[in-house]
């Protein structure tokens, strides 16, 4: 079988952008794949954060990748920082990438540009942690949103630069971009993606928002001054509207623009909103169950950390023999 390895930060509450461009494509492939799903821990303290923070939405995160349906008996769910073996490798790519490709990575100039007062050699090396992940597990497929399409380029140069110094030791991953929704943009600023460190909370929908909350951001999303249903970049809101509506509903975009046919924009968010609320449904009740079941988290923390750690071991010792470093 194949394998499939991806992750999320556990910077806040994930969004219906980290649901349909990640979370959500994960669950349609995982059976077909053997998969490790990690919550990036280590990934989420480049940035200042409250330590007992991270800690609650950490294990929030991994539980709502079982509540989305994911299945850790199959599965790999794991934290990122329970396997040693992901910062061992970054250190050792660290030493296989070029400062200049660092410095061209678009994320990195983002986020420096929002954290001017931190911007830490964490920020900058992040994507090398990135590549490790990935890379430690002989990863075929990477599923992730748009946005990860350069660090998903860095990784594979990295691994490549490395095979050719030291022969066949990493698979070289190829990114697996859902077919719409790769990027689902902000409701309130439709050309910037949906984020959960935007300011304005009426820009995304959490995965845990309550219907009501969801109803209500769906209607203040903006729009144009037009009247139209058409899908078209000239109209990014209500492209979004479409994208998201496509999703939820599992309906091509050509027929969701036929359904609203001769409908406002009143109708259009209204089936919107309904069909995110819907959409969530399952997950935002099985959560709840989940989170109540301490003994069970613990016991899948405990047990798949143990089957990723093994896996990474494999990997870590080849590279660690290759460079020279002593057995
Ligand atoms: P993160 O935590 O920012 O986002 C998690 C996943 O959600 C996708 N995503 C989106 N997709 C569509 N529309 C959006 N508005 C949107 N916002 C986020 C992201 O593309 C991502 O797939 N660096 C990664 C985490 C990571 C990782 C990895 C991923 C660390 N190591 C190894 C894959 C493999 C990140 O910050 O994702």
């Amino acid at each position: 079988k194949k394998v499939i390895f991806s992750g999320m930060q556990a910077t806040g509450i994930i969004t219906l952008g980290n649901y349909i461009g990640a979370l959500k494509n994960w669950v349609s492939l995982h059976e077909a794949y053997d998969c490790l799903f990690s919550v990036v821990d280590l990934h989420s303290i480049t940035i200042r954060h409250d330590p007992a923070q991270l800690r609650k939405r950490s294990r929030d995160l991994l539980t709502l990748y079982i509540a989305a349906g994911l299945d850790p008996e199959k599965n790999i769910i794991y934290y990122q920082s329970h396997v040693p073996a992901h910062a061992e490798l970054a250190w050792i790519l660290n030493c296989y990438t070029y400062m200049g490709e660092l410095n061209r990575m678009t994320q990195y100039k983002e986020k420096s540009e929002k954290n001017e007062d931190n911007i830490n050699a964490g920020l900058f090396t992040y994507p090398v942690l990135m590549a490790a992940d990935i890379l430690l597990y002989q990863t075929d497929v990477v599923p992730v949103g748009n946005d990860q399409r350069q660090h998903l380029e860095l990784a594979r140069d990295i691994a490549t630069r490395f095979n050719n110094i030291y022969g066949e030791v990493f698979k070289i991953p190829e990114p697996y971009f859902g077919e719409v929704g790769a990027r689902i943009m902000s409701l309130q600023e439709p050309t910037k993606k949906m984020s959960k460190s935007d300011e304005n909370v009426n820009g995304f929908i959490s995965v845990l928002d309550e219907p009501d909350v969801i109803m209500k951001k769906v209607k203040r999303a903006v729009t144009d001054s037009d009247r139209e249903i058409r899908y078209s970049e000239d109209k990014p809101g209500v492209k979004n509207l479409i994208d998201i509506y496509s999703v939820m509903t599992g309906t091509d975009i050509e027929n969701v623009v036929n359904h609203f046919e001769g409908k406002g924009y009143g109708d259009l968010k209204k089936e919107v909103g309904e069909s995110i609320v819907e959409g969530l449904r399952p997950l935002q009740t099985r959560f709840k169950a989940l989170s109540a079941d301490k003994a069970y988290i613990d016991e899948v923390i405990k047990s798949n950390g143990d089957r990723a750690s093994y896996l990474a071991h494999k990997t870590l010792r080849k590279v660690k023999k290759k460079v020279g470093l002593p057995q």
